[in-house]
């Protein structure tokens, strides 16, 4: 008798409704920095060819530009409904801290500038330690009942304010976060892997790293102080020139060896097979870059190769 295999389940859960057939998110804070216009379109063009949804903004990127591009690119290519978008508020100088006040002025700008009438998911970028997490839980779900945004997510907080928020969101019947956006990579292992993978875990919260390429580091393309002058994040990866860098690297080389592909590759998938891991955000100033991170999903690490990349320490 023969019997077919059930399809595999997908490795990944889907992020509040919205199912991710391509398990990475596209950061868009070269938009308007590092990258034109035109290569900003040919790297949309490609994520979305390439089965990519999930795209990460911020009121802030570029001043604003980024959303800006974003939204020209949807409505040129007729493509808001093809994605799901995320961005960010709470650092932008008119609207400052997370107070209702500033919540609700800050939609109105990405709104305008992303020109949609919704974000599918709206992100605190920062904690506020001035506002109470009461007053912006309501702030976000009044948004969320006004259909001006799908989901609320929570970046950079602290695992209490994550939780206080969840608390103060269940205690006044307001719409609770689904999304924590941490930094996390192989290159920035702490405070994640001690502090929000429990909490992700507990309050079932989708987990959207971002710098999940390290900022470039983890590609292998910074080796010595020389190799990061005139580079725009060269200032950035500094820092990781040290023996637990180089050793990380090694590593990554070796495994990128054996399985026929990138260190970025290898680095992105390491992140995507972590079980509290739902979509890396990743940027890219090329397509050929963004070729390298689009085969992530295509490696897959035996058990060996992840315990040695997590045995290691972030350099
Ligand atoms: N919530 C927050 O506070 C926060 C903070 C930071 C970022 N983010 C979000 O996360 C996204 C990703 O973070 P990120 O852009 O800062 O860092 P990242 O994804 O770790 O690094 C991306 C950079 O690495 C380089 N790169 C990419 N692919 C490469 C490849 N295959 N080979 C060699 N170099 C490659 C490119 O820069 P070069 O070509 O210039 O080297 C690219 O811009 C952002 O765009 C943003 O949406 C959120």
């Amino acid at each position: 008798m023969s019997s077919i295999a059930p399809d595999p389940e997908p490795v990944h859960a889907p992020i509040w409704g919205h199912d991710l057939t391509l398990p990475i998110g596209l950061g868009t804070n070269v938009f308007g920095r590092t990258i034109d216009e035109p290569t900003a379109y040919r790297i949309l063009d490609a994520f979305l060819d390439a089965g990519g949804t999930l795209i990460d903004t911020a009121d802030t990127y570029s001043d604003g530009a980024a959303e800006t591009v974003l939204g020209k690119w949807m409505r040129d290519r007729g493509t808001r409904d093809q994605v799901v978008i995320a961005t960010k508020m709470g650092n932008h100088p008119r609207f400052e801290g997370l107070s209702a006040a500033a919540v609700s002025g800050a939609i109105e700008e990405s709104l305008r500038r992303l020109g949609t009438d919704h974000v599918d998911l709206y992100f605190a970028h920062y904690e506020d330690p001035q506002t109470s997490v009461d007053e912006s839980a309501a702030a976000f779900d009044a948004l969320v009942h006004a259909g001006k945004i799908g989901a609320v997510g929570l970046s950079n907080f602290s695992a209490n304010t994550v939780q206080d928020w969840i608390g103060a969101a269940q205690a006044g019947g307001h719409v609770a976060p689904v999304a924590l956006q941490p930094h996390y990579s192989l290159a920035h292992r702490e405070p994640f892997e001690t502090d929000f993978v429990p909490i992700a875990t507990a309050e079932q919260l989708a987990v959207l790293p971002y710098r999940a390429l390290g900022g470039g580091f983890l590609s292998g393309k910074y080796r010595t102080e020389a190799s990061t002058e005139g580079r725009a994040r060269g200032a950035g990866v500094l820092p990781m020139l040290n023996p637990a860098g180089q050793g990380l690297l090694d590593t990554l080389e070796a495994i990128a060896v054996s399985q026929d592909a990138r260190p970025a590759t290898v680095a992105l998938a390491w992140l995507m097979q972590q079980p509290t891991v739902t979509a890396p955000l990743v940027s890219a100033t090329s397509t050929d870059q963004l070729d390298e991170l689009l085969a992530a999903p295509s490696v897959v690490l035996s058990q060996d190769e992840q315990a040695q990349l997590a045995a290691l320490p972030a350099p």
